[in-house]
């Protein structure tokens, strides 16, 4: 068997077979993906907010994405295991670039890598497609821009705004990228760039017709706490689940009901 490749998920475009990408960060999280038959699991720099406490995906290092993407790794045998590179770790040039994802492939392990930008990341994704080691570009909403976005809003409307989505799109395939995602675009335009490229689109936010959809895991499992974005599915209340089995847990200790005679050692 072995794990999913790049291979598998250029003939699941051909064949008009739709998959489904989720992010994980630690060992456990992606062994259960894994074990659900998840083909791909992003270790995404969302790890900023959703593992390490950070207000956004800035401030992330490449340290610690190898660390979390290597646990990930050992939790998982089947799926393909993406990295994603993190502010900072490529925007100095392709050689930058090549050199940290050189690192999330040998000391994590990851079977390929994403990074953030059309146009101008496509010297970035075609030194290190030349390299051997496959890339995920990202358009659209790219999270590490946020500081000049100003703000997390929909990308690609108007119609310049859609054209120049479409050309950063096509660079990223130019490049040599697998695939691309496509994050919080209007349904009709990640269509048109769906139907426009030979690489798979994965669509977060960015309506049905992609070839894949990605969801960041603690948005579809309902652990992420507060008001979430429209294009997020609860598909679990993970987080409730947790609150009401401590809370239950507290309780036990309190009045002596844990450990009962079955959890003794005679
Ligand atoms: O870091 C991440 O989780 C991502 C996905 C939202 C695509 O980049
Ligand atoms: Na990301």
């Amino acid at each position: 068997s072995g794990r999913v490749t790049v291979r598998d998920i250029a003939k699941a475009k051909e064949r008009g077979h739709r998959w489904a990408m989720l992010t994980a960060y630690d060992a456990m999280t992606a062994a259960a993906f894994d074990e659900a038959g998840i083909p791909v699991i992003l270790v995404g720099d969302t790890m900023g907010n959703n593992h390490l406490g950070y207000d956004s995906t800035v401030p992330v290092s490449l340290d610690e994405i190898a660390l979390l993407a290597a646990a990930v790794v050992r939790g998982t045998e089947r799926a393909l295991v993406i990295g994603d590179l993190p502010f900072g770790s490529y925007q100095q040039g392709s050689e930058q670039a090549l050199q940290s994802a050189l690192r999330l492939v040998k000391e994590a392990g990851v079977g390929a890598v994403k990074l953030e930008g059309g146009e101008r990341s496509a010297p970035q994704i075609s030194a290190i497609v030349s390299a051997g080691i496959p890339v995920m570009g990202h358009v659209g909403l790219t999270p590490q821009s946020v500081n000049a976005f100003g703000g997390y809003r929909v990308q690609g409307r108007g119609d310049t705004a859609a054209r120049q989505l479409l050309q950063d799109a096509r660079a990223v395939q130019d490049a040599g990228a697998f695939g691309v995602v496509l994050e919080a675009v209007p349904g009709e335009l990640a269509s048109q760039v769906t139907d426009s490229l030979d690489i798979p689109t994965i669509g977060i936010g960015a309506g049905p017709e992609c070839d894949a959809q990605v969801l960041v895991w603690t948005d579809a499992l309902g652990v992420t706490p507060g008001r979430l974005p429209r294009f997020v599915k609860q598909y679990a209340e993970v987080r409730q689940t947790m609150v009401e089995a401590a809370r239950a847990y507290a309780e036990e200790v309190a009045d002596g009901a844990f450990p009962a005679p079955e959890h003794v050692y005679r």
